[in-house]
């Protein structure tokens, strides 16, 4: 079973796909998951559909997110924006996992389901299981009225539009832009200052522009994706922040280019895959302007010692030194907010690879839009 939406009703345009057109709409997508949303004068977010209130709130312990593939890794760029703007511990689970192991629920834990269809079984399956235990579960869904956004508590609806290419940009966007306003809505019911809650604001204000700065050197990115797409097999690298976007760098390269690209944590190269850096082994590494960067460096110069050919995602604060690399520099936002400004380039990346390797960019080979079945 697979979920279609009717193209007739949404059409490429000008672009040669709906993924194209799905990456170009960003920045006004974007626009629309914060719209209303924002609160300058307390330094916090309004999320109406949520369903609790602050003393509710307050009693959160843990937030545990729940969602398949990209959805499942924008869910780690979140539980990331839950620990540090909210100061409660966080993580992402993949939802077609969770089920199988007998999960303890516990009342005092804020379950989030993330999901563009709304359709995704093993989600809807995960969102059922912690409803049948007694938890309480919000989701973050793009599609109004969908199986998951029924059979949540509440929740926070994406406004990404329709999305039809298989490989998810602009409601990927989205999701990272609602856990930003949930874990300031959170944080800012508990210690985050008020300070820092307008410091996020104003940082979320600038990301359709600076989605738009990205979006303007794709000339430039295709270029670098020419390269990438004569190699059979990548590294995509990242640490911490960096390793969500990663692994979203690596599923868009495989779902449509079809190479092997594998992500890691930068720093867990020298426990074992180092061994396969080579001339005909390229990583492309995120390396943002944060605590990290030196340490960063410091791997990019092992893989360099290996011959292997790096593609650098960074900003342009960042010193790479001697080290021989293609860098990609994209605008800095508050380092809470830049992975997803790290994340575009990934996309065009894996747009430009697949095309021109001539693979058909919206239905990949053996992928469903949306997955309903086991
Ligand atoms: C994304 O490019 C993939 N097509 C896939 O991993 C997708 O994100 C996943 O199947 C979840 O879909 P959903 O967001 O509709 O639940």
């Amino acid at each position: 079973h697979t979920v279609d939406v009717d193209p007739s009703s949404y059409d490429a345009g000008e672009h040669d796909s709906f993924m194209h057109k799905e990456m170009v709409e960003q920045p006004a997508a974007a626009e629309r998951v914060l719209r209303g949303r924002l609160d300058e004068r307390f330094g916090t977010a309004h999320l109406g559909g949520l369903g609790m209130d602050a003393r509710e709130t307050r009693a959160i312990r843990r937030v545990k997110i729940l969602g398949c593939g990209s959805a499942y890794y924008v869910g780690q760029m979140g539980a990331a924006l839950v620990e540090e703007l909210a100061r409660i511990p966080a993580d992402a689970e993949a939802a077609s996992e969770f089920r199988y192991r007998d999960p303890i629920i516990e009342p005092d834990t804020l379950y989030v389901a993330v999901s563009q269809s709304g359709e995704t079984l093993d989600t809807l399956l995960a969102v059922q299981e912690v409803r049948r235990k007694g938890g309480r579960v919000i989701g973050l869904v793009n599609v109004v009225g969908s199986a998951i956004a029924r059979e949540c508590d509440g929740g926070i609806y994406l406004h990404a539009g329709p999305e039809v290419a298989v490989a998810s940009t602009k409601a990927l966007t989205n999701m990272f832009l609602g856990f930003a306003l949930l874990a300031l809505q959170l944080g800012r019911v508990r210690d985050l200052s008020i300070a820092d809650g307008k410091r996020l604001i104003a940082g979320l204000q600038r990301i359709p522009e600076q989605l738009e700065a990205v979006l303007a050197r794709e000339d430039e990115i295709a270029g670098v994706a020419a390269r990438l797409a004569e190699a059979e097999s990548l590294f995509f690298i990242g640490r911490v922040r960096g390793f969500p976007v990663a692994r979203e760098g690596a599923q868009k390269f495989k779902e449509i280019s079809y190479r092997h690209a594998e992500a890691y944590q930068t720093s867990e190269l020298k426990h074992g895959p180092l061994a396969l850096i080579s001339e005909a082994v390229p990583t492309v590494a995120v390396v943002p302007y944060d605590e990290l960067t030196d340490r960063n460096v410091g791997a990019l110069h092992e893989i360099a010692a290996r011959r292997g050919p790096l593609v650098v995602v960074t900003h342009a604060d960042v010193d790479l030194g001697d080290v021989d690399a293609v860098r990609i520099d994209v605008p800095r936002n508050e380092r809470e907010l830049d992975p997803i400004l790290l994340t575009l380039p990934l996309q065009l990346l894996a747009y430009h690879a697949a095309l021109l390797l001539g693979h058909d960019i919206d239905k990949p080979r053996n992928l469903a839009k949306s997955v309903t079945v086991e």
